[in-house]
């Protein structure tokens, strides 16, 4: 991970946000190719969605929302995480995140102190120490802070003590004036109440709702406030009825959304994976009431199918049936595809039956009929909604993952060996899809030829044009960054093909044939010839 992180950094694809001023927890910044790969994913995934198919329309809605949808979707009251907080360091984490351990526990009532001590929580002065402590002679004071440590097995049991004064002189009292009180020890096994970082125990839970807050217009009181929005999809429910009408769509039918979705998680991690600004694919299906687990399985074919078609293959994907205690408030049926990331398998997809849920919510709240009318049964009903609903930025943390590679290879020109670094991205996916190059910068009539074939291409693809440093580094440059095909102007180009070959395309190329250029592919490294102007339809065919 720590290797891809670097190329993210070195290559341009993810910044840190607001880097010069420390970086800003859980908001990434997306570098010029970054932004590339993402828009690529982006629009794919809408081609697959709007254009592909003729039952499912685009919308987009706005981040801002009035509060009522807030409230009505349940979010208000029911999205949230339990937060639980280190009793020593103060720092927060997501209580069903905390790994279980086992150990043994201290249980400390509290620290005996000089009678002269007071209460630091309650007076400003600070706690006395040095010789002061000699001029009371009354009997030691408790202080009644209870606090435990957990110590993992093999680990020395003075951990215990040191943790415990540190949590004592965090509240204020001085570590030579202290004497622990310790009150038992005993085993525990998978417990989840300690700190895995340091062994101190944690507070209780506490609900921590994960909407971003903010207020609309000048005056911030509760009138005022609303919520960046946690999902795409509300707006899509909210107008359902409008969609409806315009598009003249029958069920079942989907509305297709991409946008920005705000959460104020916990613990922000695992690079953009866990992020408080993250973009969301979402897809709203709606479908006639009954039919909800019959869509649910489809959209799980679907969707797989999908993650195949950028490069992620199926064996990759971990197809988890949500427990009934795990699932989101609105869902009776929760598939999640987890891809095998370096940090472990964790969700890129989650694929929900939400039933009427939301419509109905909606329709109750604001008290507009959300009705679907079934021109075949002459009947009104709420549809149910199978909703799959991706993360671009995971979807683009799983690409770099699935691409990354380190080979050792024989330099193609001095046959020396070397690690190349390589991002096996889908032609679909890649940043950009072809570099163009002349063999040698001083040679006019190859950098002419070169830069023709850059002009034509710009237009209809990605494409770079280098001409600096040795050709087997232009090479390895391009591959570090995912380009498919490099495309050389050599001597042949001018003088004809040295011998007779089949171009990339099929076509027989003769020997003496000119106007033919060197294809180089990434992954094989293998080189071909092809005609010049057979180049764009051969890049388009590989893109499309
Ligand atoms: N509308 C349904 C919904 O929002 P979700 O499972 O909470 O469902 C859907 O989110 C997807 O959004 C997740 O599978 C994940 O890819 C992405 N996602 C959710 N929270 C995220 C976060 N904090 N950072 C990055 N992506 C996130």
């Amino acid at each position: 991970m720590e290797k891809i992180v670097a190329l993210c950094k070195r290559r341009g694809f993810i910044f840190q946000s607001s880097e010069i001023y420390g970086g800003l927890n859980g908001a990434w910044d997306y570098g010029p190719l970054g932004v590339e790969l993402k828009r690529n994913l982006k629009d794919y995934w809408w081609k697959s969605m709007t254009q592909l198919r003729d039952d499912i329309v685009g919308f987009d809605g706005s981040i801002l929302m009035n509060a009522a949808v807030w409230k009505a979707s349940g979010h208000v009251d029911t999205f949230s995480d339990p937060l639980v907080e280190c009793m020593l360091t103060k720092k927060r984490y997501r209580a069903d995140q905390i790994e279980p351990q086992s150990g043994t526990v201290y249980y400390f009532s509290g620290i005996s102190v000089p009678a002269s001590v007071s209460d630091p929580s309650t007076t400003n002065m600070p706690p006395l120490g040095g010789a002061d402590i000699f001029k009371f002679s009354a009997e030691p004071k408790k202080i009644e802070i209870p606090f435990a440590v957990l110590v993992p097995k093999g680990k020395p049991d003075a951990s215990a003590h040191k943790i415990a004064r540190q949590f004592y002189v965090s509240r204020g009292y001085v570590e030579s004036q202290m004497s622990l009180d310790l009150e038992k020890s005993e085993p525990v096994e998978n417990s989840t109440a300690f700190n895995p970082e340091n062994g101190a125990q944690l507070s209780e839970p506490r609900v921590f709702n994960l909407m971003l807050k903010t207020y609309i217009g000048p005056v911030q009181d509760e009138s005022a406030v609303t919520y960046l929005r946690p999902e795409t999809a509300q707006a899509m429910f909210v107008q359902f009825k409008n969609v409806l009408d315009v598009s003249q769509k029958k069920l079942p039918f989907g509305i297709a959304q991409i946008g920005k979705a705000f959460r104020n998680e916990i613990n922000p991690r695992n690079f953009t994976f866990r992020s408080r600004e993250f973009e969301q694919m979402e897809l709203e299906f709606f479908v006639k009431p009954g039919t909800g687990p019959e869509w649910l399985n489809t959209w799980l074919e679907e969707r797989l199918a999908w993650y195949e078609a950028i490069g992620i293959p199926r064996a990759k994907i971990h197809v988890l049936t949500v427990p009934d205690k795990d699932r989101a408030f609105y869902s009776q049926g929760t598939y999640d595809l987890e891809y095998e990331f370096p940090f472990g398998i964790q969700e890129l997809e989650g694929i929900a039956h939400r039933g009427n849920y939301d419509l109905k919510q909606h329709q109750e709240a604001s008290g507009k009929p959300l009705e679907y009318f079934d021109e075949e049964s002459k009947t009104k009903y709420l549809a149910e909604v199978v909703e799959p609903s991706a993360g671009v930025d995971r979807t683009v943390l799983a690409l770099l993952c699935e691409g990354y590679a380190e080979e050792t290879v024989k330099d193609e020109e001095s046959g020396k060996e070397e690690t190349r670094v390589v991002l096996r991205f889908s032609p679909r996916m890649a940043p950009i899809k072809a570099s163009v190059f002349p063999l040698l910068k001083n040679k006019p009539e190859l950098v002419a030829i070169a830069k023709d074939i850059y002009k034509t291409l710009q237009p209809l693809l990605k494409v770079t044009y280098a001409d600096t440093a040795a050709i087997g580094r232009r090479y390895r440059r391009a591959d570090e960054i995912g380009t498919p095909f490099g495309i050389t102007v050599d001597f042949e180009t001018l003088e004809g093909a040295k011998e007779a070959s089949t171009s990339a395309t099929g076509t027989p190329i003769a020997v003496g044939q000119k106007d033919t250029v060197t294809l180089r592919h990434r992954d094989s490294m293998k080189q071909e010839r092809i005609a010049i102007a057979d180049i764009p339809a051969y890049l388009l065919s590989k893109i499309s």
